[in-house]
């Protein structure tokens, strides 16, 4: 899977009797106990959870100094209920660190065979101390940023030939993270599929120094891997929804859930996400409370399934760019009464009502989500999903909300500065197809 530079090795091998642990295909089978090389998640101004995996039951712990000060040197480790973590996930949280602050780290898992009253058996204990001839290193975010970039991309249903034209066309050197918004770990059922359909991407070219968030899209949940995925992709807060701020922006991660009714047989009865949804309705009114919030220049969220529809709220949809050809029906619906304004196009009517069924979660998610983000005047809404892209303005009654739906061809890049704030919707051949600025409030 990768190559473990500096790699040792310590201890004995005897011979295994974990008996919880799941038999591992012949794909994941290793001699190595670590089994990729780590990536960031969560990063923040003041923390980080490095994250890797074990071919078998270990402990873990995470050597790390500011790069340059090896006297500086702290180990952190993975506990819960007074106890060191023990599984095949390794996530460990590093905290306090300094923004805008470079530091160096080491991994290290210990293989745990068996624990018994008083009598302990272990493994290998293995280090990985460099990715690509160097050290392994991350700079925390700066405590104050005026201009960054970051990228949006979402959608890719497994194309791995996509995803690395995207990073590399939408400017992953210069970004400061990567924002993965949803249908990107498709309807997995191994750990081997998770790996080789997308982790093994962001691992290879920058995750060890750079995070990247991943939002979960309605093909997340399903599969047998759906229960477990949290474990490769922790966050701070131990959920799919969370906030998160750089510079002067602010970030809402919203967890759109499943696309139709929780009782469709799709489902097998196993899902409950109305009920999630309406947890998160109350989160975000927690959310407005916020000094950040409220003091943040530009309010983003992100949610992979767009809210659509007007109703009884009176929202408008502006459509400013649609791709070409695109049909508005999967935006919205008759019984919904939502009016479209497009400027001259030959394939749309400027004012035309939007025909076509709703699905639950889209319906959900306009109900539950939007009237927030037009209340609290959120600034953007970067949705996917449709796979067709939407460049769009969602107005209620003087607010007008920005809205951009990607495709599943393209990625976003961001530009933020103080005046504004730039998107760029690119092509893997690194054409604009088409952008979006976005002026603060204040
Ligand atoms: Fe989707």
């Amino acid at each position: 899977m990768f190559s473990l530079a500096l790699l040792a090795t310590i201890g004995s091998s005897e011979s295994f009797v974990w008996a919880e642990t799941a038999p591992q295909s012949a794909e994941t089978q290793s001699t190595e106990l670590i089994k990729c090389a780590p990536y960031l998640q969560g990063m923040s101004q003041e923390s980080v959870i490095i994250t890797w995996h074990t071919s078998q039951q270990a402990y873990s712990w995470v050597d790390y100094w500011e790069t340059g000060a090896p006297e500086t040197k702290k180990t952190a480790q993975a506990s819960t209920y007074g106890l060191k973590n023990v599984g095949t996930a390794q996530a460990v949280t590093l905290a306090p660190l300094k923004p805008g602050t470079s530091y160096t780290y080491e991994i290290n898992s210990k293989e745990v065979k068996r624990i018994l009253p008083y009598k302990f058996t272990f493994g290998v204990e293995e280090k990985l101390t460099e990715m690509k001839g160097k050290p392994l290193s991350f700079t925390t975010w700066p405590a104050q940023a005026d201009n960054f970039s970051f990228i949006m991309i979402n959608d890719l249903h497994d194309n791995n030939s996509l995803h690395r034209a995207l990073l590399d066309k939408c400017g992953l050197e210069e970004s400061a993270f990567v924002c993965y918004n949803g249908d990107i770990v498709t309807d997995k059922n191994t750990e081997d599929e998770i790996f080789n359909k997308f982790l093994d991407i962001p691992i290879e070219l920058f995750a060890w120094q750079k995070g990247f968030f991943m939002l979960r899209g309605n093909h997340e949940t399903r599969g047998a891997m759906s229960r477990s995925i949290h474990n490769y992709f922790p966050a701070v807060n131990d959920q799919f929804y969370y906030t998160f701020q750089y510079g002067d922006v602010f970030f809402v991660n919203l967890d759109c859930g499943e696309d139709k009714v929780d009782t469709s047989n799709e489902y097998g009865g196993l899902v409950d996400f109305d009920s999630y949804r309406t947890e998160q309705m109350k989160w975000l009114e927690q959310v407005v409370q916020m000094p950040e919030y409220q003091n943040a220049r530009y309010r983003v969220f992100f949610c992979h399934i767009p809210p659509t529809g007007g109703g009884a709220m009176d929202v408008q949809v502006d459509v400013i760019t649609p791709g070409a050809g695109v049909s508005l029906l999967s935006i919205g619906s008759d019984e919904m009464g939502l009016s479209v304004n497009e400027p001259a196009s030959e394939n749309i009517k400027t004012g035309t009502t939007l025909s076509g069924a709703p699905w639950h979660g889209d319906i959900e998610i306009r109900d539950k989500f939007l009237p927030f983000m037009l209340k609290n005047k959120g600034d953007l809404l970067l949705c996917g999903h449709t796979h067709k892209l939407y460049n769009c303005n969602y107005r209620s009654g003087d607010y007008n909300l920005p809205v951009l739906i990607n495709g599943n061809d393209a990625g976003v890049r961001i530009d933020v500065s103080p005046e504004k704030m730039v998107l760029r919707v690119i092509k893997p051949d690194g054409s604009v197809v088409t952008s979006k600025v976005i002026v603060p409030r204040r």
